[in-house]
């Protein structure tokens, strides 16, 4: 199992490339399977629950090249309405191939989903929206067992709250469905817009995504296009927080600051700097120590439970005490025992976390636990003195690109140590 050595100390000068958002890939992926033509995605991130689930496409059928960051995929015929366990367990999105199945084949059967362990995470939304567009639903043995023998139809859907995937997946459902879907209450996440705007240059008739409402007029049938993902917002402010860590400056080359919603003004608060150009958003800390700031996680636009760990890593040696409060999931703070080891002072009570700002974290053998939370671990360990060795760097893989080449071209000291 790889590991990550990191010794801390070293400001952070240079530009980092941003990647395209994974968030947004696995969803334009699944897209793929409404239409027998090419979908061209651009600006795809390299990362491990990209390839799982491109392999998962490939075994429904879908025939693919990646180049670059450019991959084409092409659901011409469909081989297989199954999404075996294997497949689906090791990460949720893989959950979003049964509506495109069941709009294109009428039926699916896949398995139901895993991912990082931050809460119970069940899908019941997923499958209220899809029952409400005519799909029967049998659960059995770990599996969702669905058939539309009519097709899907449009439908009124008011989901009691907010739910990005739910969303996500009754949009791809209903892109082909007979009629006209109303969403009420839906994720206004800019993976949504990205989404949408996606399937509409595909042929779709989707309006008000990024809003609470989303009106999808169904269609016969959807066409090839190329279209270039958006970038990756949770990478964005990750490198923003390491900054504000070690110090120095950093240009995050294709970055859209404003993707950040309520958390840019909450890092301006605690005392990093922006200023945009045409190449992307550099960043600045402004202060020679953070000062604390507190933050309630909300969907968009408010601070991101994605951000949620890499806050935490930030305020742990800012000036002063910080409330963290997580209102997504219910198990986020996993990351708070292994910061500990580092020297934080941070106590969790429930849903909150109360963070005692100290002056110098000290480098130490730390297991990272899910994929923001061991982002957290590296962000942390880049102001630390001295060594930190962080554990179980795989569950990073899923989720930012060449992290270490990234950091260490920016001056950190950091090195993946393969056993
Ligand atoms: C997406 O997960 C992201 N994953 C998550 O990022 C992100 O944390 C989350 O949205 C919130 O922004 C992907 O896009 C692949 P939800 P998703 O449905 O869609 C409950 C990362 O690190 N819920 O908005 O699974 C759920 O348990 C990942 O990249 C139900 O109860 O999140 C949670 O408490 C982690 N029933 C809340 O809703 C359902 O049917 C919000 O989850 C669906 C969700």
């Amino acid at each position: 199992m790889d590991r990550l050595a990191i010794i801390g100390g070293r400001p952070l000068y240079g530009v980092i490339p941003i990647s395209g958002a994974k968030n947004s890939a696995l969803k334009l992926m699944a897209a793929s399977l409404l239409t027998e033509e090419t979908l061209t995605l651009e600006n795809v991130p390299r990362l491990a629950d990209v390839s799982m689930l491109l392999r998962l496409l490939n075994q429904h059928g879908v025939e693919s090249t990646f180049e670059g960051s450019t991959l084409r995929l092409c659901a011409k015929d469909i081989a297989s309405t199954e999404a075996p366990y294997d497949l689906v367990r090791k990460m949720r999105a893989s959950f979003n191939v049964l509506g495109p199945l069941l709009a294109r084949e009428g039926k699916a059967k896949v398995s139901l989903p895993g991912g990082c362990a931050i809460g119970a995470r069940p899908v019941d939304l997923h499958l209220k929206a899809l029952t409400a567009m005519g799909v029967k639903i049998d659960l059995d043995e770990g599996y969702v067992f669905a058939e539309a023998p009519d097709g899907l139809h449009g439908a009124e859907i008011s989901f009691p709250f907010v739910s990005v995937g739910a969303t996500e997946h009754a949009m791809l459902a209903a892109a082909l469905a007979n009629g006209e879907t109303k969403i009420s209450n839906a994720a206004q996440e800019p993976e949504i817009a990205d989404l949408a705007d996606c399937l509409n240059a595909m042929g779709a008739k989707v309006s008000g995504a990024g809003t609470q409402t989303i009106s999808i007029e169904g269609v016969d049938k959807l066409g090839g296009v190329t279209y270039r993902v958006l970038p990756d917002r949770i990478e964005t402010g990750a490198y923003a927080m390491a900054v504000g860590v070690t110090g120095g400056e950093l240009t995050l080359a294709g970055a859209d600051i404003d993707l950040l919603g309520a958390a840019r003004a909450v890092l301006e608060e605690a005392g990093l700097t922006f200023t945009t150009d045409e190449k992307g958003v550099k960043v600045k800390k402004a202060l020679d120590r953070c000062r604390s700031v507190d933050i309630v996680t909300h969907p968009y636009p408010g601070v991101a439970t994605d951000l949620q760990a890499l806050f935490m890593a930030l305020m742990i040696t800012a000036d002063g005490v910080s409330h963290i409060k997580e209102t997504i999931f219910e198990n986020r703070f996993m990351h708070a025992p292994e910061l500990s080891r580092m020297g934080a002072q941070i106590s969790v009570d429930g849903q909150t976390a109360t963070v005692r700002g100290v002056e110098k974290l000290k480098g130490a053998p730390v297991m990272a636990t899910d994929l923001r939370a061991s982002m957290s671990l590296v962000i942390a360990a880049l102001g630390a003195e001295g060594q930190t060795m962080v554990n179980r760097v795989y569950h990073l893989d899923r989720g930012f690109e060449r992290l270490e080449d990234k950091l260490a071209e920016c001056g950190a000291l950091i090195e993946r140590i393969s056993d």
